[in-house]
């Protein structure tokens, strides 16, 4: 058990079953293994009678590959729920794909597995009921062997039923994660079915302890499992050659020499091959990515990798992308988690689900930890359709199939049984429930703490329920951190599960200073002090982090933007049942450090300014203003520096000093007994308004090490387009994002245009999204056009399968035109 310090080692293995078999036939290796079955599928917006059966007609149906989310398209409307998005992802929606099965498979297993399906699949094949999986979130596998028809044409039906008012965000509709098909030999490794930890790790030797779980053995086969380990240059580290049970079961103890170890710096990564012989054939053959290191969690110390104290630096993440909505997009993923990385993020909590396998794969080559949360309720319903309604069915099954898939993942380091749970109220149900989950992970996985959020006080932390898992996650209790939290809970280590809830829109900037719920403009000021009640400012959190060392770190809510949930518009919080259209059309999160195009509010520099030590200085707010009660304008400066000094047209405006001069922020939150704070995180000074230029240069040992400049810009002339690569891949998915601003005449960046951009995009790729980062709008994501907010918006385009190169041309009335290109390579 977890109490206290207890060291945790794990080798970890990223699940990608790459593997293609090598038989002794030759049309049998060439389908064995895992093959991508998204291509070609056609899709129903609305339910058919009959469409589960092969005959069906599917002619007029709208054909696409997958991943896809039907909700994302829109149209935004009033008449769907701001708290989800204010988008129609609620329905039926069917989905059916017709494929020829080889010859070949003949005699083999065949496998279906969807990594998510939104909501509530049920899935056939050839007119035959394969099963039902309600929650979107899981990963699930159906052996299709017995109903597909080698030789000949075969149908897969989905059906899929996301409901009303089944949750607090959106979550998109649509088989909007991967699909796989599988053709394996009878002898086969299990779904899921490799294991490894490391027992013992130092720095000269760990080992490695493998297990693998064969299908097809009981039949009265025997079976020999070969495993060789390589190590990043392809260098063959370890290997071993077990007998497998009568039951299926090889077990093996690999040694490997001189480690390298995954950390958040160097996420070394091995390969396993394991191969499956029966007699002196090989009957599967699968590798897998993994990594070693040691975790420790401490009470009274903190959080260790690999022996080295590590404070967590995270941020919760809802699943969707953006203007991509809930696609699963290796790319989008991929950039996300860059820029979370660039503010000097470590460790990513997957609020409130399990994630897709491409985060965590991709977490596992960045080197950023990550808290897998299996649910938002349990049996008690925070919405009316929520997953409440299959809790006492499914949560099981659903819990322990998420540890089964994510186990062996080097980044995943801690499971989250639940958020918020309404339980919590609940000592009896609290208890039983939290003790249960508990015991479900701990059954398949005692390598990774146990953790949950808790958001009351002192309630299940007086009950006994926080002490069901290995680590309290607290949310928004940052002055209960130390002696309250103590004295219920001596000796299990405290993590702040969710913090801050700031809410802030791109760019948007109110004077004078001054708290208030909400803003006619359906914005949120960037000075960063406004947030539910339940909210305070980073700056809070840092303090308290500061004075308890002891606390492991913090997920602070949220990294990005995020759709629906648009407080503190539309609705009251989260007991709030109903759809939250007040405001309409606020209709996403206000909450992120970056919007939902992935640009950097003020906040991600200030969190940047806390986590991360490259030398930085950031300045706020734009330097346009004109009218009335604009004379004096407050400026703020996050740095990592000693001391920033600001320039106002060349003129010094003084230096001030971090950590010693301080900055007033008017805030009040529950239990907060003052009004305001004084903020030793923020710099500031009250400037009497002349255009021209602000400029900060920070410094550290008196040398000036960092420095930016805002230039008071003219009318908008120009539009700039910056693409975030200008090579991408031609395998159909890929994505270049291309940052659209207006600038003036000079060039200068205008940060309040709100010019309509078309594009026009020639070449293998087409527009996947537009956006700009406004959570107030009902313009279209799917489009080839769009406003700039404060000055920017965000084209997205997706590679095609040729190579070439995609021309992109940005006009807007009055403006100049840009033009950019990108290079599409082959794959
Ligand atoms: C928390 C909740 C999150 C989100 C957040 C907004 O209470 O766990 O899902 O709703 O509040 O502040």
């Amino acid at each position: 058990m977890l109490k206290n310090s207890v060291t945790v080692t794990s080798l970890c293995l990223s699940l990608l079953i790459l593997g293609g078999g090598v038989l002794s036939a030759a049309e049998d290796s060439s389908i064995l293994g895992r093959h991508s079955f998204n291509e070609a599928w056609k899709f129903h917006n609305g339910d058919v009678d009959g469409a589960e059966m092969a005959s069906h007609d599917d002619s007029e149906w709208r054909s696409l590959d997958l991943p896809h989310d039907w909700a994302i398209e829109g149209p935004f409307d009033v008449k769907y729920n701001a708290r989800c998005g204010g988008l129609p992802f609620h329905g039926t929606g069917w989905y059916r794909k017709t494929f020829d099965v080889p010859t070949a498979s003949a005699g083999k297993k065949v496998l279906l597995t969807f990594d998510g399906a939104m909501y509530n699949a049920h899935v056939w094949i050839n007119g035959h009921f394969l099963g039902n999986r309600p929650f979107g979130y899981i990963e699930f596998q159906y052996d299709v062997s017995e109903y597909v028809k080698p030789g000949e044409s075969n149908v897969v039906a989905v059906k899929l039923a996301p409901e009303d008012l089944s949750s607090r965000w959106y979550p998109g509709a649509g088989i909007y994660r991967s699909v796989w098909i599988d053709y394996r030999n009878p002898v086969h490794v299990t779904h899921w079915g490799t294991v490894i930890t490391t027992p013992e790790v130092d720095q000269d030797e760990a080992s490695v302890s493998v297990s693998t779980t064969l299908d097809g053995v009981a039949d009265g086969n025997t079976a020999t499992v070969q495993y060789t380990v390589l190590n990043q240059d392809g260098d063959v580290v370890a290997t071993d050659k077990v007998k497998s049970s009568a039951a299926g079961v090889t077990a093996a103890k690999l040694q490997v020499a001189k480690p390298q170890l995954w950390d958040t710096e160097e996420p070394n990564l091995y390969t396993l091959q394991t191969k499956v012989f029966v007699g002196d054939q090989v009957t599967d053959s699968v590798e897998a990515r993994f990594g070693i290191r040691t975790i420790e969690f401490s009470k009274d110390k903190g959080f260790f990798l690999n022996g080295t104290h590590t404070r967590i630096q995270g941020v919760c993440l809802h699943h969707d992308n953006g203007p991509l909505g809930a696609i699963a997009n290796r790319r989008a993923i991929q950039r996300k988690l860059e820029i979370m990385k660039a503010m000097g993020v470590n460790s990513v909590r997957t609020s409130h689900n399990p994630p897709s396998n491409e985060l965590l794969e991709l977490c596992d080559e960045m080197g950023i930890l990550v808290q897998v949360e299996a649910f938002d309720v349990w049996k008690k319903p925070k919405v009316e359709n929520g997953y409440n309604k299959y809790f006492e069915e499914w949560s099981e099954r659903d819990i322990k199939d998420m540890v089964r898939r994510d186990r062996n993942h080097p980044s995943v380091f801690m499971w989250s049984i639940g958020n918020e749970i309404l339980e919590q109220h609940s000592a009896k149900d609290g208890n039983r429930i939290a003790k249960q989950l508990n015991d479900y992970v701990k059954e398949i996985d005692t390598t990774r703490p146990t953790t949950c959020g808790f958001n009351w006080w002192p309630m299940p932390y007086k009950t006994g329920m926080a002490g069901q898992v290995d680590i309290a996650g607290m949310n928004y209790k940052p002055l209960s951190y130390g002696d309250p939290v103590n004295e219920y809970l001596p000796d299990t280590p405290v993590v702040g599960s969710e913090t801050s809830s700031c809410t802030s829109s791109r760019g948007v900037y109110h004077l004078p200073i001054e708290k208030y719920q909400t803003h006619p403009s359906k914005q949120v000021t960037s000075y960063d002090i406004i947030g539910p009640p339940w909210a305070y400012p980073p700056d809070i959190e840092f303090d308290a982090l500061e004075e308890h060392p002891e606390v492991l770190g913090e997920y602070m809510w949220t990294g990005f933007d995020y759709l629906g949930e648009p407080t503190p518009y539309g609705g009251k919080d989260n007991s709030t049942n109903g759809y939250w259209n007040a405001d309409w059309p606020s209709r996403s999160s206000y909450f992120g450090a970056v919007d939902l195009c992935g640009f950097p509010k003020d906040r991600f520099y200030l969190y940047q300014s806390q986590w991360t030590s490259d030398p930085m200085v950031h300045v706020l707010p734009h330097w346009n203003w004109e009218g009335e009660g604009h004379d004096v304008i407050p400026v703020f400066a996050y740095t990592n520096c000693d001391e920033v000094e600001l320039f106002v047209n060349g003129e010094s405006q003084g230096r001030k000093v971090k950590g010693k001069d301080l900055t007033k922020l008017p805030i009040k939150f529950n239990n907060y007994e003052s009004d305001h704070m004084l903020s030793k995180y923020r710099l500031s000074w009250d400037v009497p308004y002349q255009p021209g230029s602000l400029r900060v240069v920070g410094y550290v040992d008196g040398q000036a090490v960092a420095e930016k400049e805002i230039q008071t810009a003219g009318e908008p002339a120009k539009i700039e387009l910056v693409p975030d690569r200008k090579t991408i891949n031609a395998d159909g998915s890929d994505l270049v994002y291309v940052t659209v601003k207006i600038t003036d005449a000079e060039g200068n960046f205008c940060p309040l245009a709100s010019n309509e951009v078309h594009f026009t995009v020639d070449g293998p790729g087409t527009i996947a999204a537009v956006g700009n980062g406004n959570a107030a709008t009902t313009a279209p994501f799917i489009a080839d056009k769009r406003e700039a907010f404060n000055g920017l918006c965000m084209l997205i385009i997706k590679a095609g399968k040729q190579p070439g190169e995609i021309a992109i041309q940005a006009s807007s009335e009055g403006l100049a035109k840009a033009t950019t290109a990108v290079n599409v390579k082959k794959h």
